[in-house]
């Protein structure tokens, strides 16, 4: 059978199953040679792509920079809103309607695209509501495997969703998807299964299943421990060695995972990384708050010790770089009402900002005091405009 499925375009012919019943004695003998022969042409096939990692670490910013570098049609998907197909909510088609679109509707193109899947560590299932239908998780994770590995999928064209009848047929044979989700407390799967072996008295009994027990005592153990860059790095090492069933004990189903051969683990980034990240992408944070202060003719300056101390701060608050604006945002809240309409010129941030214990420093450009710039305020708008002047 599986010389047959490498049997690459004659494939469609042994399908036919009609042409078979008719064939006569001598194409039968061809057909039997093709099975026989060694030399037929590989078809490659795809290997699904599952990345898994901290929240925060940058899966679904290397999608999106994906989608914009890469050159075929490329289309991100939320399984969060997904559900099965006569539920309320968006079916599994959807996913490759999507990518049909960002093709333009060309469906030789569409058929040769990449569906990222994001947040699918959500439709994990939840042990214990078996009795009902999980139709937004075992179901959805049911529904894909036929279109994972490769089948015709009927669309509707250009999304009208009352005119049934209308679909065209898109192939995912060749389709790649790539699945993401930040599995959190997979770590703790990971290092129950390695320690499985000590049994006794001492041992501890795991608490529960899947993945709700598992981000539960994620969560009560993230909230114990305070030292966390060594945390970090030990939930790091136990996830490089995950394997197929610790993501079936978090609650994907084993055809599913089955159908996801390449299993990337994101690290979680460092202290080190956090800085480069607040400084160096084109769009990086720092660069953002310079050119809105920018247009009140301001300069931020942010020092490299305060740099250190941001993002040793958003460290400890375990959302990656997501914490790094929150931060940003708290310290320059004050500057932020204080700079429109005033003198200032710099606004300074050091270590001692970060940490709360002084405000921001500022480098005023004119040398009025604040009293007088006060009473300047008062006594009308001849003054301002002599501020002006002075300024320029
Ligand atoms: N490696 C990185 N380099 C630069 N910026 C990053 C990196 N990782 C994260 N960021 C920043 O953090 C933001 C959030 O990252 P992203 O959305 O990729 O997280 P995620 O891994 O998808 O998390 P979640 O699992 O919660 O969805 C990004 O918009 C980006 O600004
Ligand atoms: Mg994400």
């Amino acid at each position: 059978m599986l010389q047959i499925a490498v049997a690459g375009p004659l494939g469609p012919a042994i399908n036919n199953q009609q042409s078979q019943a008719n064939a006569t004695g001598e194409e039968a003998a061809k057909k039997s040679d093709i099975l026989d022969a060694g030399i037929q042409e590989i078809r490659l096939e795809k290997s699904n792509i599952l990345m898994l990692g901290p929240t925060g670490s940058g899966k679904t910013l290397l999608a999106q920079t994906l989608a914009r570098c890469l050159d075929v049609p490329f289309a991100i998907c939320d399984c969060t809103t997904l559900t099965q197909a006569g539920y309320v909510g968006e079916d599994i088609e959807s996913v490759i309607a999507k990518l049909l679109q960002d093709a333009n509707y060309n469906i030789e193109k569409a058929q040769q695209g990449i569906v990222f899947l994001d947040e699918v560590d959500k439709i994990g299932s939840v042990p214990g509501i078996h009795q009902l239908r999980d139709v937004g998780g075992e179901g959805v994770q049911q529904g894909m495997l036929k279109m994972l590995e490769g089948t015709v999928v009927n669309v509707p064209e250009r999304n009208t969703r009352k005119l049934r009848g209308e679909t065209v047929q898109v192939d995912t044979t060749n389709i790649l998807f790539v699945a993401s989700g930040a599995f959190n407390g997979l770590d703790r799967i990971i290092s129950r299964r390695k320690n499985e072996k000590y049994l006794g008295f001492g041992t501890q009994r795991p608490t529960g299943e899947g993945r709700r027990a598992a981000s539960e005592a994620d969560v009560k153990s993230q909230t114990e421990s305070s030292n966390t860059a060594q945390n970090n790095e030990e939930r790091d090492l136990l996830l490089r060695q995950v394997e197929a069933r610790d993501l079936i004990e978090f609650g994907m189903i084993p055809e599913f995972v089955g159908r996801l051969p390449v299993v990337v683990p994101f690290h979680s980034l460092t202290e080190e990384m956090l800085v480069k990240i607040l400084v160096e992408p084109r769009n990086a944070l720092v660069p953002q708050y310079q050119a809105l202060f920018a247009m009140d003719k301001v300069t931020l300056d942010v020092k490299d010790d305060a740099r250190k101390a941001i993002a040793s701060l958003a460290l400890e608050r375990k959302t990656g770089a997501r914490g790094l604006r929150a931060i940003m945002e708290n310290i320059l809240l004050d500057s932020m009402f204080e700079v429109p309409g005033s003198d200032i010129s710099t606004v300074i941030i050091t270590e001692v900002v970060v940490k709360g214990d002084e405000p921001a420093a500022y480098i005023r450009s004119s040398k009025h005091s604040k009293d007088e710039l006060e009473s300047s305020y008062d006594s009308g708008c001849e003054d301002d405009e002599e501020m002006k002047i002075r300024q320029s």
